[in-house]
């Protein structure tokens, strides 16, 4: 035998985590997102800017990540050489998160008021915890 009312209660806590998001993000959908870049990392930054131009990352940060992947995975290049020839280590855990560690009131909070959602946590780790 089963037992039922443990089912009953595992369906509501299920469907409570189904529609939270939905449910939390109703009163904020007009809210801007403001990214924030006050880590610690950057706080130390003598020039306060990202591997490439702000407008630059803006735009093109998603298929700038595609191509680290692909000269990580395809050619074994680990070295990114930006436009004004200073070089990073390719890595989203250890450059990106690195600088924007608060990769909630940054990344998520600019990809769920653009409703983006990146699948990429699965299996790259969001900070050296
Ligand atoms: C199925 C698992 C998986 C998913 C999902 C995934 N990756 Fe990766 N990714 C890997 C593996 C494995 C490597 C190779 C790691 C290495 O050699 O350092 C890699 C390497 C990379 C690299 C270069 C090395 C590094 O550590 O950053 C980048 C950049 C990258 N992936 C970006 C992404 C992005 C962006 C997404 C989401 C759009 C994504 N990946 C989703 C498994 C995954
Ligand atoms: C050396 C520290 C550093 C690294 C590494 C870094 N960033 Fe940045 N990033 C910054 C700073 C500082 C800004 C704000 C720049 C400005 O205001 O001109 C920024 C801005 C951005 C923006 C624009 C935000 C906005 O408000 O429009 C995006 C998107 C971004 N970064 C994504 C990334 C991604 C993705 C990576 C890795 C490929 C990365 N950053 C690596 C420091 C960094
Ligand atoms: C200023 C807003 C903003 C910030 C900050 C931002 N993103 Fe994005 N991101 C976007 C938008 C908008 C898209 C969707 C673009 C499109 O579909 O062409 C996107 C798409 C992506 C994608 C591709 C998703 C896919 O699966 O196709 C990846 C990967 C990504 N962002 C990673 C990051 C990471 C990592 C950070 C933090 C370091 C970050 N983003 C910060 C706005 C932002």
């Amino acid at each position: 035998m089963y037992n039922g009312s443990k089912i009953i209660v595992g369906l509501i806590v299920f469907a409570g985590i189904v529609t939270f998001p939905f449910i939390y993000n109703l009163g904020k959908v007009n809210a801007k997102p403001e990214p924030k870049i006050d880590t610690p990392v950057i706080q130390q930054l003598k020039e306060k800017n990202c591997i490439e131009s702000k407008e630059f990352m803006k735009a093109n940060h998603m298929q700038l990540l595609n191509k680290w992947r692909d000269m990580v995975v395809r050619n074994g290049k680990r070295v990114y050489v930006n436009s004004k020839g200073e070089k990073y280590e390719i890595s989203l855990q250890n450059t990106c998160l690195k600088c924007h560690s608060n990769k909630k009131e940054f990344c998520d909070e600019c990809h769920n008021y653009m409703s983006v959602k990146t699948h990429c946590w699965n299996c790259h780790l969001e900070s050296k915890g």
